[in-house]
């Protein structure tokens, strides 16, 4: 079977596809053989090895596993003897970063953890493109930021995944959702749902004197004393994830200053993940895919997403 694999840190020129035997399946264990993927934050830090402290998870001098992918949505070709909730010939999808890495191959063995049954509705590439962005939007908007309805929402990074999801999510609750991002972004954004969008590089959405009840944050580039002013008395900012050095000012003002409208989320993989297939069936939400790119252009679709050309979520199409 074929797999894509990158063998040394660099910009481009480190992505290739090889071959390897199909792999059999233990007894807890189900083989899927995979439709299509998508690239995250996870596959990027693999390809440059930057930032660097993510070495500390993909090999300080090369990547250690080299196969990238946490996402995949997919049809289960065999199942291990002790698997009594899946059977060959299923539609399945999931995220896979809890305990497993490496989800752009022809055929990939997961445990039951891993895997859930597909929308009836979607194709592989819209399968693909929902668990771990719908969920970081998910359990960050309701989980940790408790919406409520009608509140005053502002995203931030809300042209990616998260803000795909996270302002559906939010217009459910009949809220006001307001998108950061960059200028290219916003037309795209205002099609997504937001009812007002601001460029980052042009405003600071903390220093307008707007004030919001939920901060979602994607890529935390400020001071949780900025995020502060943002928020309405008793509102609360939720971080998912950016500038590291920020993040732990976030941490160590939620735990030690007792800071608790100041949080962050760890994300629980695939938690909450059968609300977001009730609600993609209903056609309540709806995905939005960059591609999908043939699995040859995998070193393509993974640079858009590196340099942030993407419009939605990348998707690589392993099998058609
Ligand atoms: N909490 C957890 O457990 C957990 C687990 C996994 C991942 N994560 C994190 O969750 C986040 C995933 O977000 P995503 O999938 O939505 O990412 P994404 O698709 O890369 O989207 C992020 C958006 O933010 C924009 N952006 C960049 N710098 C910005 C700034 N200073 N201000 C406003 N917008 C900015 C980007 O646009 P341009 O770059 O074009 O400007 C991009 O459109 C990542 O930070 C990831 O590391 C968290």
């Amino acid at each position: 079977m074929q797999y894509i694999h990158i063998s040394h840190y660099a910009q481009t020129g480190n992505i290739e596809i090889l071959d390897k035997p199909v792999p059999t399946p233990q007894p807890d264990e189900v083989l899927i053989k995979v439709k299509a993927v998508t690239v995250n934050d996870y596959e990027w830090t693999m390809v440059t090895g930057e930032p660097k402290l993510y070495r500390l998870m993909h090999g300080i001098f090369k990547p250690k596993n080299g196969l990238p992918g946490m996402e995949y949505a997919g049809v289960v070709e065999s199942v291990g003897s002790q698997i009594k909730n899946f059977k060959p010939g299923d539609k399945v999808f999931g995220d896979t970063s809890d305990y497993f890495f490496g989800t752009f191959a022809e055929y990939i063995c997961l445990r039951e953890q891993a895997i859930f049954k597909m929308p009836s509705n979607a194709t592989f590439a819209e399968a693909t493109s929902l668990p771990h962005a719908s969920m970081l939007a998910y359990q960050g908007l309701i989980k940790e930021g408790n919406i409520k309805e009608g509140q005053k929402i502002l995203i931030n990074g809300a042209g990616g995944g998260v803000g795909i999801f996270g302002v559906q999510i939010a217009k459910m609750y009949g809220a006001e959702v307001t998108g950061v991002d960059t200028a290219a972004k916003l037309d795209t954004m205002k099609n997504w749902g937001y009812d007002h969008v601001i460029d980052y590089k042009k405003i600071d959405f903390t220093k307008t004197g707007e004030q919001y009840d939920l901060i979602l944050d994607a890529r935390s580039t400020r001071n949780p004393s900025d995020y502060e002013r943002a928020l309405l008395p008793g509102g609360v900012f939720v971080t998912v994830g950016g500038d590291l050095p920020k993040l732990i000012k976030i941490m160590f003002v939620n735990k030690f200053l007792g800071k608790k409208n100041l949080r962050m989320l760890a994300l629980r993989p695939n938690q909450g993940l059968y609300q977001i297939v009730s609600w993609f069936e209903q056609g309540k939400l709806k995905t939005h895919i960059d591609g999908p790119y043939p699995m040859e252009k995998s070193a393509d679709a993974i640079l858009s997403f590196g340099k942030a050309t993407h419009k939605g979520k990348v998707v690589i199409t392993i099998d058609e």
